[in-house]
């Protein structure tokens, strides 16, 4: 099995005075995906970085049954937590095979999904250098070096931010690949498509507090979206 279950209660992202997410509750089970949306500002991008230990943060995470909280950022990946950050973070000195062996070296066990599988198009770029790739490629490539880490959930920050409609299409059936292989999948997005196509459950953050949790498919969703942006 590849997936655990994401568990997250009452997380509270402070930068200083700021309060950027506050009494945040969310669970993603194995094999499913939650989207959050929400403005700009609204604290989508802190709440990831909460759960993954890149920003100081409160409250209770569970992997399945284990307490990531009080782990480091290096730690909680190792314990399963993959995280695609913001704006394709990958090695752009290495080639994209070096960068998915380092990735599948710092796991803590081998990867049961291959990268390879499921990004096929990163085959042909193996030996070239990841800065050299497009910025689709390099989306790619992110996504597929948290797939060799050996997650058992995943987090991904608006991976179709900057793509073509084209590639926006292929992340949504590589997101939907990643929840079908069983990972819990949890995705910042500004795009609706992209959580309504997914069928994901999805979480309305406003001012860093939730203010709407319904489904993807659910036909209200794009009024209250966009009460929630232009307020
Ligand atoms: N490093 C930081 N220091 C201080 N304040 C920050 C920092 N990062 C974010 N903030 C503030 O925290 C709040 C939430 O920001 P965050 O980046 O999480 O929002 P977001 O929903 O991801 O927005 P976007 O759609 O623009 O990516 C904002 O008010 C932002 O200004
Ligand atoms: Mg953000």
């Amino acid at each position: 099995m590849n997936g655990g279950r994401l568990k997250v209660d009452g997380l509270r992202v402070r930068y200083g005075g700021v309060t950027a997410v506050e009494d945040l509750s969310l669970t993603v089970e194995p094999g499913t995906c939650l989207a959050l949306l929400g403005a700009n500002g609204a604290g989508k991008t802190s709440t990831l970085r909460g759960i993954g230990g890149l920003a100081a943060a409160g409250g209770g995470i569970w992997l399945d049954d284990r307490r990531l909280d009080t782990l480091s950022a290096s730690k909680r990946a190792r314990a399963g937590l993959g995280h695609v950050l913001e704006g394709r973070h990958v090695f752009k000195s290495l080639s994209v095979a070096e960068n998915l062996r380092v990735a599948a070296g710092r796991a803590s066990r081998p990867s049961e999904v291959d990268p390879l599988d499921l990004l096929p198009e990163l085959r042909e770029l193996m030996p070239r250098l990841a800065g050299g790739l497009s910025g689709g490629q390099q989306q790619m490539l992110a996504i597929a070096r948290a797939v060799a880490g050996a997650p058992r959930a995943i987090m991904l920050d608006e991976p179709t931010n900057g793509l073509s409609p084209k590639l926006v299409g292929r992340t949504i059936e590589i997101l939907a690949d990643l929840r079908d292989a069983g990972f819990s999948v949890l995705l910042v997005e500004q795009r609706l498509e992209v959580a309504q196509k997914l069928e994901a459950d999805v979480v309305v953050l406003r001012h860093g507090r939730v203010e709407h949790r319904l489904h993807g498919t659910d036909p209200s969703l794009p009024d209250l979206l966009h009460a929630a942006y232009l307020s």
